[in-house]
């Protein structure tokens, strides 16, 4: 008659105590952990979080917004917009002295922080103010609302058509 014995494992690590086995696991499950963080982290630092400033681009609303004939200012973009039967346009309503935001009085506007006074298509009439009005590119999205770029200067004579 024979007896049989249970073979050894031959990794000292599975030998040894249930705490020694439990210790083991808890390294392995702790670097796996730090493995991942590393992967987690890596991925974090190459989509950077940055920002670009404040946004340049603001739907202004549907066209019928916009009475034709009258200028409406646009609180959230800082712009004017001037609909006429030539076409829409949006004039900046930032002062070109020190950054403050004109509002319309008479047919012009006037600054209410050092008193410069533009005409209606933004000319400086007095200072101290040092050039006019800037004018910038409007587009229609796909469900016709205007946007406006603040990124894109252009002539004030250019207006949107076609709407
Ligand atoms: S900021 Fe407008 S006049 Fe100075």
């Amino acid at each position: 008659m024979s007896v049989e014995t249970p073979q050894q494992d031959p990794n000292p690590a599975r030998q040894g105590s249930p705490r020694r086995s439990w210790l083991w696991k808890v390294g392995v499950y702790g670097l796996g952990a730090a493995f991942v963080q590393a992967v987690w982290s890596t991925f974090r630092f190459a989509r950077a979080t940055v920002s670009y400033g404040p946004p340049k681009k603001f739907n202004l609303g549907p066209l019928e917004r916009f009475a034709p004939g009258l200028t409406t200012f646009v609180e959230g973009a800082g712009v004017f917009v001037k609909r006429d039967e030539q076409g829409v346009r949006a004039m900046s309503a930032v002062c070109t002295h020190l950054g403050c935001t004109v509002r319309s009085e008479g047919s012009g506007f006037v600054c209410p922080c050092h008193g410069s006074r533009y005409d209606e298509e933004g000319h400086v009439v007095s200072g101290p103010a040092p050039d006019p009005l800037a004018f910038y590119e409007l587009k229609q999205d796909g469900k016709r609302h205007l946007v406006v770029d603040l990124a894109r200067p252009v002539d004030p004579k250019t207006r949107l058509r076609g709407t």
